[in-house]
């Protein structure tokens, strides 16, 4: 202690990285009735992050926010300020006070390409709810935290987890996974190489080709994934992992979709295959490709490997600019209690006109 005044905690900004996802299984078991599909799928975060820091507005202003880096659009619609105001309401009766949670301040780094299937907007707004009530010094209950956080898309209640889990439903129900067996410390953890085409995918795009048929048959995706699930929950070998690479790259039910979506994903996925030789999949409706390596430097190398290619014409550009290249890590440890959590379907707002 050094017998200094406490600096006002309320005027410190609370700061929050917001990690992309990686889905290593994708399957689509059908559409519902609410017009969300049900899904089956091991989903993963990793090191490639925003960075999303939240202060105290002064009195009188609106939230706010400011976005460098990868361009979201329009502020307005971004899904921080919709998290933000989401947790407003959702802190009410915990607050206690009659005027609502103070307007918020937002600064965002976005280093997590858009609309590129590693849910960097969900983990934004995700981040942005945690980071609002710490703010405002709510503390919700682990239930109302899912209930705010799935109300706000389908992706997000993932990020609650904290490591890889078994999502499940619409995106709302999750088992945290351990990841990979105890005792395979002394081994490297296994890196990933994404890159992704300069181009996005809306996510309802591919979700309506699906529903209009461009799918795959015979329940493949299901299989690898429920079995992809079952083996990380006893604990798996970085070595059976790899082993299984090439399943796992198959088992994604919205590439046909995507590929319908964006044609120009077909051959750039060829060529990606070539230069890499080994396993590539789709995260979530893409146009992300994912290859697993033993380790980080290895698919670091692998990333030279892909600018290099694209730098000597021998991988197509699809989007008119280079695609973007980064090795990353899986992250492992959760940083809350793993507990499975259920939710009863979540009305969405948007679709009661
Ligand atoms: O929930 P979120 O707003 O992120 O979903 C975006 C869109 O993706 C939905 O409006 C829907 O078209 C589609 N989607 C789906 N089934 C899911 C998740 C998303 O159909 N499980």
């Amino acid at each position: 202690m050094n017998g200094g005044p406490e600096p006002d905690r309320r005027l410190l900004p609370v700061v929050r990285l917001a990690p992309a996802k990686v889905n290593l299984t994708l399957a689509v078991l059908g559409m519902r009735p609410d017009g969300f599909h049900d899904l089956h799928s091991v989903m993963v975060p990793v090191d490639l992050a925003d960075r999303l820091s939240v202060s105290i507005a002064p009195p009188g202003a609106p939230d706010s926010l400011h976005v460098e880096g990868f361009d979201p659009g329009p502020v307005g619609d971004n899904l921080v300020l919709r998290a933000i105001a989401a947790a407003r309401i959702a802190a009410r009766p915990a607050w206690g006070r009659p005027d609502p949670p103070p307007s918020l301040a937002a600064r965002l780094e976005k280093r997590i390409p858009i609309a590129a299937g590693l849910a960097g907007g969900s983990s934004d707004a995700a981040a942005a709810a945690d980071a609002a009530l710490e703010a405002w010094g709510v503390d919700l209950g682990p239930d109302a935290r899912h209930a705010l956080f799935a109300g706000i898309g389908s992706d997000v209640p993932f990020f609650l987890v904290g490591g890889p889990a078994l999502v499940e439903g619409r995106g709302e129900r999750l088992t945290p996974l351990a990841w990979l067996r105890d005792g395979d410390e002394h081994h490297d953890r296994p890196g990933l190489l994404l890159v992704t085409p300069a181009l996005g995918i809306s996510t309802p795009a591919s979700f309506r080709a699906w529903d209009d048929g461009a799918r795959s048959m015979g329940g493949a995706a299901r299989l690898a994934s429920a079995h992809l699930a079952e083996e990380l929950r006893n604990g798996l070998r970085v070595a059976d992992l790899l082993a299984r690479a090439s399943v796992l790259a198959a088992a994604n039910d919205l590439a046909p979709a995507a590929s319908v979506v964006e044609p120009s994903l077909v051959p750039f996925k060829r060529a990606l295959l070539r230069v890499l030789g080994r396993p590539v999949g789709l995260s979530g409706s893409g146009p992300t490709y994912w290859a697993l390596y033993p380790s980080h430097a290895d698919a670091s190398a692998a990333a030279e490997r892909v600018r290099e290619a694209v730098a000597g014409g021998g991988l197509s550009t699809p989007g008119g600019r280079d695609p973007f290249v980064v090795a990353v890590r899986i992250l492992a440890a959760p940083r809350t209690t793993p507990t499975p959590r259920t939710l009863a379907p979540t009305p969405d707002p948007r679709r009661t006109s």
